[in-house]
């Protein structure tokens, strides 16, 4: 029996220290220490011992059981160390990980809005909203188009079912313009002011690479004393300045609207060919960005200002179009469409 006990301590000692993993000391405990396990066993025999023997044996065995449940003790925490020590030895470096190229960003013209207000605001001009389901009178009337004048061909709106909300036929209407805004905007603010309005509008148009019914524009409204056209320049340079870059230039050229006189339409150098004349720019090395002038009296006179005291001037530029020349973008539906593969080529920069 002694020899026995010898045996087995040496025999566990040996796999207790080769073992590597915490389960396989788990099953050599069991063997050792479990129902049919080898001390377990070894325990059972006492009964049929000699007493001389026993005296003997007994204390060995309380050795022997001391020894190795000792050693899977501190093999266990060898392993454990060991473990720990692996994991903090090893480099997990998530700063070094490349992030995968189809990651998302804003949507150009979000990002276009973001840096025009900004724009503007540098210079004092603040936000303004007016709604998009308005009357025939914001959008048209308001602003020197009466009812049945041909200018009102140079919008093709879209009229609501009206009636249904007790309001006379062909009276509301989705708006064609952001100057929808501009009596409102007169009537509701002290003056002076400079009011900025970037949302959008809608048309019944025949849709093509250059028509779509929904689009964005970015209208000014600024009323104070002695305005001219020589402040209209100054601000279109710094609007289109800051989109196109420093080399940009900026003209203006007699242009109708009912509701500015002078009236005029804002030109940017042809991107493309600098002025010399291309294809995009039809040989004419100028492309017109907005339309734009000094508002008309009536306007004014409707928006409860006095012309003879007071001047205002407004333009209303197409975001759409200028980030169409900015990036080559040659469909204007690609704006709206929701085609992920095609929006994420185009992103602003802030
Ligand atoms: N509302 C005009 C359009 O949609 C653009 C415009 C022209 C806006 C002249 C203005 C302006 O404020 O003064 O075609």
């Amino acid at each position: 029996m002694e020899e026995k006990l010898i045996l087995i301590l040496k025999d566990y000692q040996q796999k207790i220290t080769s073992a590597s993993t915490l389960k396989g000391l788990d099953s050599l405990f069991l063997a050792l220490f479990g129902k049919n396990g080898e001390i377990t066993q070894a325990t059972k025999e006492f009964p049929k011992l000699a007493k001389e023997e026993l005296r003997v044996v007994a204390p060995l065995l309380a050795r022997v059981k001391a020894g190795l449940e000792e050693a899977v003790t501190k093999r266990r925490e060898e392993i454990r160390e060991g473990g720990y020590q692996k994991l903090t030895g090893e480099k997990l470096d998530l700063g070094s990980a490349e992030l995968p190229k189809d990651k998302g960003h804003l949507h150009v013209i979000t990002t276009f809005e973001e840096k025009t207000v900004s724009l503007f605001q540098n210079l004092g001009f603040q936000r303004y909203d007016a709604p998009h389901i308005d009357s025939d009178d914001f959008n048209f009337g308001l602003l020197n188009i009466p009812e049945d004048h041909p200018a009102r061909d140079l919008w093709d709106t879209l009229y609501l079912d009206s009636e249904k909300f007790g309001i006379e036929p062909g009276k509301l209407l989705l708006r064609t313009h952001t100057s929808n805004s501009q009596v409102r905007i007169m009537r509701e603010h002290k003056i002076p002011f400079r009011m900025m309005v970037l949302g959008r509008c809608f048309r019944y148009e025949n849709l093509d690479a250059r028509h779509e019914h929904t689009f964005e524009q970015f209208e000014i409204v600024y009323v104070d004393k002695g305005l001219s056209m020589a402040n209209l320049q100054y601000l279109s340079e710094h609007l289109l300045k800051g989109i196109f870059g420093e080399e940009m230039k900026v003209r203006m050229t007699p242009g109708y609207y009912p509701f500015v006189e002078p009236g005029a339409g804002v030109d940017g150098l042809c991107i493309f060919c600098k002025g010399k004349g291309c294809k995009v720019c039809g040989g004419v090395g100028w492309l017109e960005l907005a339309g734009a002038g000094m508002i008309h009296p009536t306007v004014l006179k409707n928006g409860g200002i006095d012309p003879k005291i007071y001047s205002g001037i407004a333009w209303g530029f197409g975001p759409f179009r200028m980030l169409m020349l900015k990036y080559g973008i040659n469909d204007i539906r690609t704006f709206l469409s929701g085609n992920l593969k095609e929006l994420l080529k185009y992103e602003e920069e802030k």
